[in-house]
């Protein structure tokens, strides 16, 4: 199959032109103006904006967790994130404590095989550390092509793992090439929080945000950058959400360490008021949505280079599975639908209001986590032999996110009513149409499992 995209405006993260870009096969062949190429296919994307396929490094598909699963499953969460214009997730594989990696991964292959319509990957959240999970920690990473390990400073008895365990764990990864992530947040204080509000009989969402204030963030944050300088070893937090947590990244850049930081797109668009609703189930997430002047905080981190990624946390529940927290909001199950909308929404709340620029956007949206998750150049930007990833994306349509359209396995939307300017249109997923006149064309099991390697992003 070839494709010649006629043209479009090209926007890298280095970079900003109006030209061609020709797909043979899998991969971008040339790029130009007035290519001479015939193709299978021609598309005209004037007036529009070709960026590279978004990725998602943080998305929860088909995962046990809270005594339910995620109701997206490798197909359907897959398929939404294409629709918006995301190529590529990396989903997280659990370690069950007291069993090995080897069994995590095999149970993960087992979900995802054959039912991928998008590229993934996993993180291996290490939930058990000894001597016996260290080696398996090289085979990861010398063997799978599965180079970040995710850690937990909270979910006590479930994922949890502690600070000596944490050290040994970084001590491992260092060694050997990899990266180790984190949720951040001090599981014991929360713990305690949850329980004196349980006693207290104050049930409701709100108290899901009452019991992880700032400071469980801002100090685990702290923490986990303090251990990262005793051992050397690179690290990632995954989902921050506020002011105090960005402030502790900060403060270890003064000592000259580098510490990748994500966000979400839920933390810069949507804040804590919510909670407060009949229905704040729906945005029980873990950390919780914070204040105004906590996005204010992100945004700013988005420019100022602090914050490299932009995320989603997708970990959809339907409202049937929500309800099993209805009358106690620490049994409610966190996570909420977004893989769909990140592009979409960090467009229009960002480019489209002028807080960042379009090459900090694809920056955040896909070529920082190709970088820091070891698959750049392949993923995340546009060039010569990179894979044929592309959005089409049309600058100035109006749309509204509704249940009533999106793809995602959720009977609900976190996002209903919410106006936005710019949509994905088109979608080439490694060299194929996988989006146009919004329906998907391409069947489950096209989407490949991405080896990775080495972090190539400096700060
Ligand atoms: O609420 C969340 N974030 N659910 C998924 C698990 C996690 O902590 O990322
Ligand atoms: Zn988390
Ligand atoms: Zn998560």
């Amino acid at each position: 199959m070839s494709i010649l995209i006629k043209n479009g405006r090209v926007v890298t993260a280095e970079s900003d032109y109006i030209a061609d870009v020709y797909v043979e096969g899998e991969k971008i062949v040339a790029i130009g103006k007035d290519l001479p190429y015939k193709a299978k296919k021609t598309i005209n994307a004037k007036n529009k904006l070709v960026f590279p396929g978004g990725i998602d490094p943080h998305v929860h598909l088909d995962m046990p967790f809270m005594g339910t699963s995620s109701s997206d499953d490798y197909t359907t969460g897959t398929r939404a994130a294409l629709f918006g214009g995301t190529t590529m997730v990396i989903d997280f594989i659990l370690q069950t404590q007291g069993d090995t990696l080897k069994n995590a991964l095999k149970a993960w292959q087992k979900r995802s095989k054959g039912k991928a319509v998008g590229d993934y990957s996993y993180h291996m959240a290490v939930t058990d550390f000894n001597d016996k999970v260290a080696k398996e920690v090289v085979h990861m990473i010398k063997k799978e092509g599965i180079t970040s390990f995710k850690t937990f400073m909270a979910y006590k008895g479930a994922l949890m793992i502690d600070d000596g365990q944490m050290v040994q764990l970084m001590k491992v990864v260092k060694k050997n090439g990899g990266l180790v992530t984190v949720h951040a947040t001090n599981g014991d204080v929360i713990d305690s929080l949850i329980a004196k509000h349980r006693k207290e009989k104050k049930l409701t969402p709100l108290y899901h945000y009452l019991s992880q204030p700032e400071v469980t963030e801002a100090e685990a944050s702290a923490r986990f950058a303090d251990m990262l300088d005793y051992t050397g070893c690179p690290g990632y937090i995954v989902h921050m959400t506020c002011e105090g947590a960005l402030n502790a990244v900060r403060e270890a850049t003064q000592r000259n360490q580098k510490v990748f930081v994500e966000t979400c797109t839920q933390y810069l668009t949507l804040d804590a008021s919510l909670y407060k609703r009949k229905d704040g189930a729906k945005w029980v997430m873990s950390p919780p949505l914070r204040e105004k002047k906590d996005q204010v905080a992100l945004w700013s981190g988005l420019n100022q280079g602090m914050v490299q990624v932009v995320g989603t946390d997708h970990c959809p529940f339907t409202m049937k599975q929500k309800a099993m927290g209805k009358n106690d909001f620490s049994k409610i199950p966190n996570g909420h639908p977004a893989i769909e909308h990140r592009m979409e929404l960090l467009f229009s709340a960002g480019v489209k209001t002028g807080k960042i620029s379009l090459n900090k956007y694809v920056e955040v949206t896909s070529t920082n986590a190709a970088k820091i998750f070891g698959m750049y150049p392949k993923k995340g930007t546009i060039a010569i032999g990179a894979d044929a990833d592309l959005v089409i994306f049309n600058p100035n349509k109006k749309h509204t996110l509704s249940v009533k359209t999106h793809h995602m396995n959720a009977d609900y939307s976190a996002y209903e009513g919410m106006k936005l300017t710019g949509k994905t249109e088109t979608v080439l997923m490694r060299g194929q149409v996988a989006i146009e006149k919004n329906k998907c064309l391409l069947k489950p099991g096209y989407g490949k499992f991405v080896k990775r390697g080495k972090t190539s992003l400096t700060i």
